[in-house]
């Protein structure tokens, strides 16, 4: 069924590698979950291409009432639910034939100053894509300096961590750190000023408080996790990531769930090797120069797919997922 005029006319967030993925996965058929609503890109290519029913889950409830003007011309196809990825098999209620997951934040989130997630707009510093939790001024005006060195290491891999978590300290002591703009300026001071062609020097920072706000690894070895509970046999998985580290985890995991032994680092033992669980199909997809050229966010996206297999469930081995969960 067609979406309605206004909604198709001025989309506000264009799909990603979606083309691929409903290519790849032809013919289209039975239940879907897509993890990631957003503006609903996914789910209605979906339902378009002969999903029977498609469950729409988003952690961030302001989602849902974009889409409210054209969710309903598809009636009780599209069920749209306010929660996490992590939790999917608990949302879907039974076995579905496909998971799509297209990771971070969508351009409705990073557009909106008041949510806090952009340097390139003033706003209050939130980061949240839902709302409860800590936002990303919480975790400034809380974390010892220690730790918020941790966090843009690893999770934006910054390598001035150190020098950028000492200035937040310094600067905290001040006057609070409340706002985009104000924790923009922090960072560049601590770093040269960019050549033309490089980004932002704020934006490994942006990325790694925000990962570390919504907790983004945890839920994703869990929305993993729990795909591998909630697919049938044959079943489709698609996700999708936008940086190296994102990507590499849902790499890790569908290797590891391949069955492949492998040590956690070279010195632990071999881990025995398992029924696979997923077979992979192909290799990391990126989008084409069409796609690049008509959406410069595509630039940095990469697809990965797997069909699950007929082996029972079960956790993973975080410890060879190259995963790093910091306590705060
Ligand atoms: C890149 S956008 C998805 C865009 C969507 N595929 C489309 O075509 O419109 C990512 C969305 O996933 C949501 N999200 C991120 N992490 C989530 C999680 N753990 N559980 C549920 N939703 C999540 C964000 O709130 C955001 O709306």
């Amino acid at each position: 069924m067609a979406c309605s005029e206004g909604a198709a006319a001025n989309p506000p967030h264009v799909p990603v590698l979606l083309s691929p993925i409903l290519a790849a996965v032809a013919p289209v058929r039975g239940t879907w979950v897509d993890g990631t609503f957003g503006a609903g890109g996914y789910a209605r290519g979906l339902l378009d291409a002969g999903a029977e029913r498609v469950i729409g889950i988003d952690r961030d409830p302001s989602a849902f009432a974009l889409a409210a003007e054209w969710a309903e011309t598809y009636g009780d196809r599209l069920t749209l639910i306010e929660g996490r990825f992590g939790d999917l098999d608990a949302h879907a209620g039974g076995p579905v034939d496909g998971v799509v997951l297209d990771l971070g934040v969508s351009s409705m989130q990073l557009d909106q100053p008041g949510r806090g997630f952009s340097f390139q707009k003033d706003g209050p510093l939130d980061m949240r894509m839902g709302d409860d939790g800590l936002s990303a001024a919480d975790l400034v005006a809380t974390g010892s300096e220690g730790d918020l060195a941790d966090i843009l290491y690893h999770y934006g891999e910054e390598r001035a961590a150190r020098r950028i978590a000492r200035a937040l300290v310094r600067a905290r002591d001040e006057a609070p750190i409340l706002t985009t703009r104000q924790l923009a300026g922090i960072v560049e001071g601590c770093l040269p000023r960019p050549k033309p062609g490089q980004s932002h020097p704020a934006t490994r920072s942006f990325q790694a408080l925000r990962i570390a706000v919504n907790d983004e690894f945890g839920q994703l070895v869990q929305g993993l996790e729990a795909a591998e509970r909630a697919l049938a046999p044959g079943g489709w998985l698609a996700v999708v990531s936008f940086h190296s580290l994102e990507d590499r985890i849902v790499k890790r995991f569908l290797q590891q769930r391949a069955g492949g032994g492998g040590r956690a680092n070279r010195y632990a033992p071999e881990t025995p090797e398992t029924a696979p669980r997923f077979v992979p199909e192909g290799r990391a997809v990126a989008a084409d120069a069409a796609e690049i050229a008509a959406n410069p966010r595509a630039r940095s996206a990469r697809l990965r797919l797997a069909r699950r297999t007929e082996a029972p469930a079960g956790p993973a081995d975080r410890g060879r997922l190259g995963l790093t969960v910091l306590d705060m």
